[in-house]
Formats: structure tokens, sequence, C-alpha cells
């Protein structure tokens, strides 16, 4: 099972273990991270489980959609280069280790 850790705007850390095929937005939500809401449930219509990948895990993720590069434009808190929509990014072994930063705030 893939670990990803979470780092909150403040600077502290929350690892979990994410089930194979699940998103990262569920695995979050099952792990009860803060600062991860998912409200429309991974259909791309709320831009509430935004994160900020790590440098070294941005070339192995999936390309962002065109649905997915409109939503981020519509995060609370700044779209930076490497922000990703965590519903959209799907767990795999080849993940284990993922780092991401959780933003400031998500409304
Ligand atoms: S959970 Fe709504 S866009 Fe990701």
């Amino acid at each position: 099972m893939p670990k990803i850790t979470f780092i909150s705007a403040d600077g502290g850390q929350t690892e979990i273990e994410a089930k194979n095929g699940d998103s990262m937005m569920f695995a979050a939500l099952d792990g009860h991270v803060k600062g991860i809401l998912g409200e429309c449930g991974g259909s791309l219509a709320c831009a509430t489980c935004h994160v900020y990948v790590d440098e070294a895990w941005a070339d192995k993720l999936p390309p962002v959609s065109e649905l997915e590069n409109d939503m981020l434009d519509a995060t609370a808190c700044e779209r930076q280069p490497n922000s990703r929509l965590c519903c959209q990014i799907e767990m795999s072994d080849a993940l284990d280790g993922l780092t991401v930063t959780l933003p400031a705030s998500q409304l």
C-alpha cells in the first residue's frame, strides 16, 4: 500500500497509507487528513482537494486534464506550478512515498 505524506501549511506532517486504485482525495478523507475537503466527491466541481506536489514527484503523476486545469484556477489559495487536485491522482505502488503540501485553506 503506497504511503503519502501530507505537510500542513504550518509544517505538521501526517502520513497515511492509501489503497491501490483509490484517489489521493479518498485516501486523505479515509485517513482523516485535516485540510482536504473533497466536497464534490471527486467530480472536479469544487477544487477543495487542492495540494502542492513535491517537485520530486511532479513527473510521476498523470498529466493535468483540461477540466482539472480549469478547476485549478478556482482554488482558494494561489495556484502554483505544482498545484494539483488530488481527487485526480490515482494511487498505486509507483507513488509510494509521495509527499504533498496542503494549502492554508480550501475555502
Ligand atoms: S474533490 Fe472536488 S475537485 Fe477534487
